[in-house]
């Protein structure tokens, strides 16, 4: 299959790169930044291609993810996971219009505007995974700190569950996880000292079995993925 993963650089996108390399899949990464993907593409030659590209500009960088879609010859995604994140832990009240604007742009309008390029590129029976977080996810516990944060991955989660109705007719699934805590560098800088319950190679596991069978067993749903947070 060819996959996408849009946030792949480290923590949860990076290991399911890995995964889904290891499982003979055709990768195409999307981050900022590409030195640990150009350094696993040594080793699956040919699997992986990845692109530099920030999803918080996405409306300058559309032509360039265009012109690199024709450039590896892509006629179909048969996977994609937005799984690009931005968190700032600070109170409401004091974090900065930057600060907002910068989690808004790459949890929640990148999401809308990258799939927008994509939708050309989805056919029959293709699945998109979003990544959100317990935080969005309604009712659950809420923590102070994390207002826009959750409020941002609130949106992405609904537009997943309006896609998969809008998308239905065409035969392309969306699904979106709200993840609980795992260990990666995210949670490290936003939480120092916290130990979560996972492991980024253990969410990954997971996230990659839900996007290659998952739409088998729902479509425009968001799930929550936490054994920690109620
Ligand atoms: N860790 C947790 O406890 C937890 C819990 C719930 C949900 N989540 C969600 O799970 C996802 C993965 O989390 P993680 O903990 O693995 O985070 P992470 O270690 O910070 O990784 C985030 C990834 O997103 C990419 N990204 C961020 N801003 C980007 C931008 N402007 N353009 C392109 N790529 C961008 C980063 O690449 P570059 O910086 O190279 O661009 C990186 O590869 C996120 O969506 C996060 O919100 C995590």
């Amino acid at each position: 299959m060819t996959i996408l993963i849009a946030g792949a650089s480290r923590g949860i996108g990076l290991a399911l790169c890995h995964l889904l390399l290891q499982q003979q899949h055709r990768v195409l990464a999307l981050s900022r930044n590409t030195s640990s993907l150009e350094a696993l593409s040594k080793t699956y030659l040919g699997q992986l291609s990845f692109l530099s590209i920030d999803l918080g500009k996405m409306q300058s960088e559309a032509p360039r993810l265009q012109a690199w879609f024709k450039q590896q010859n892509i006629e179909q995604l048969d996977r994609v996971v937005y799984n690009a994140g931005y968190l700032v832990n600070k109170n409401f009240e004091i974090q900065s219009y930057l600060e907002i604007k910068n989690q808004i742009n790459i949890n929640f309008t990148g999401a809308m505007l990258l799939l927008q390029q994509l939708r050309p590129y989805l056919k029959q029976g293709s699945h998109v995974v979003t990544i959100s977080s317990m935080g969005g996810f309604q009712g659950s516990q809420k923590f102070p700190g994390l207002a826009v944060y959750s409020a941002s991955k609130g949106a992405l989660a609904v537009l997943s569950e309006c896609l998969a109705q809008e998308w239905q007719e065409a035969g392309i699934y969306v699904n979106s996880l709200a993840l609980g805590a795992v260990q990666t560098e995210m949670l490290q800088e936003a939480f120092p000292g916290y130990q979560a319950p996972l492991s980024a190679e253990e969410a990954a596991a997971f996230v990659a079995d839900f996007c290659l069978r998952g739409h088998r067993f729902f479509n425009g749903k968001i799930l929550p993925v936490s054994v920690s947070t109620p």
